[in-house]
């Protein structure tokens, strides 16, 4: 492609040139814009001066395998959000729990009466994505004092705020007073033993919120327990595992009190579980 003489450097070339690392994503952070707004746009120019930012954005990915925190805010389900270091970046596997919920609850999902607890809610991206889905409420907890300042700025940004209520509390001490009709989390899962966690994960992800007691599944033990005592009959329990995890989780169910519905994540890896209590 000749792009280097030029003034206008047309979006659609950028976009199937294959020598650029992950066009899109790059794009999407230069422009601000998500990854749907890029692909309408594609008859769209940069001008040089974005061009050259989008040369270098595109080699400290190569550099970096990541460009988080190169720009402060990722897109998670269309919704712009904040991030800081300290607190866990969201993932886009996880976009497909919001997917598996919406789908769930299609037929009731602009139901305001829709109470739903979130169990470490980090920047706040799943129960913001679901907010702007719905007209739900939500109690969402965390024990990340920064994660909590940074989800009400994002709730606030997206404007869902007056239905989220972000509360400081620990899973483990938890005393709930109400009963819900959605749990859902995506829980710290990994083994402290795992050895695949990669160098960027370890340096950028916080450790409280990747991993977990008793072989990763301490936080998932709990969630059952609390999801049996506080969702309401027919009420849905849905969390993220590992990839891993799927064998272990289905001896933990109790089939007389759950049905149950494995769900896959974009590798075709066996990634969360939605639960309907009987
Ligand atoms: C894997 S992150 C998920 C964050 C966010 N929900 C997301 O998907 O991007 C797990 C979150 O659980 C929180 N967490 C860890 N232990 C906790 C506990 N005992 N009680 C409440 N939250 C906890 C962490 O601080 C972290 O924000």
């Amino acid at each position: 492609m000749q792009v280097k003489k030029k003034t206008q450097y047309k979006l659609s070339f950028l976009l199937e040139d294959k020598t650029y690392y992950a066009p899109f994503k790059t794009l999407s952070l230069l422009l601000d814009k998500d990854i749907n707004w890029i692909l309408k746009h594609q008859e769209g120019f940069l001008t040089l001066e974005e061009y050259k930012r989008f040369v270098i954005l595109q080699q400290a990915l190569k550099d970096q395998e990541d460009y988080t925190f190169l720009v402060d805010y990722k897109y998670f389900y269309d919704q712009k959000i904040f991030l800081e270091q300290g607190v866990f970046v969201p993932q886009t596997d996880t976009e497909i729990l919001i997917d598996k919920l919406l789908e769930e609850k299609k037929n009731s999902k602009t139901k305001s009466e829709i109470e739903v607890l979130e169990i470490g809610f980090g920047t706040g991206a799943i129960s913001i994505a679901l907010a702007k889905n719905t007209q739900w409420t939500f109690d969402a907890i965390d024990i990340n004092l920064k994660a909590k300042q940074l989800a009400q700025k994002n709730a606030e940004y997206n404007k869902v705020s007056e239905r989220i209520n972000f509360l400081l509390k620990d899973l483990f001490s938890l005393a709930l007073t109400k009963r819900y009709d959605v749990i859902i989390s995506n829980p710290p899962y990994i083994n402290f033993e795992d050895k695949n966690v990669t160098k960027w994960v370890k340096e950028n992800q916080p450790f409280e919120a990747l991993y977990s007691k008793n072989d990763g599944l301490n936080h998932i033990i709990k969630i059952l327990e609390i999801s049996e005592k506080n969702l309401k009959p027919k009420g849905i329990l849905l969390f993220e595992f590992g990839f891993d995890q799927k064998e272990v989780i289905t001896k933990m169910i109790d089939v007389t009190k759950w049905e149950i519905s494995f769900g896959k994540d974009l590798n075709n890896l066996w990634r969360y579980v939605l639960l309907r209590k009987k």
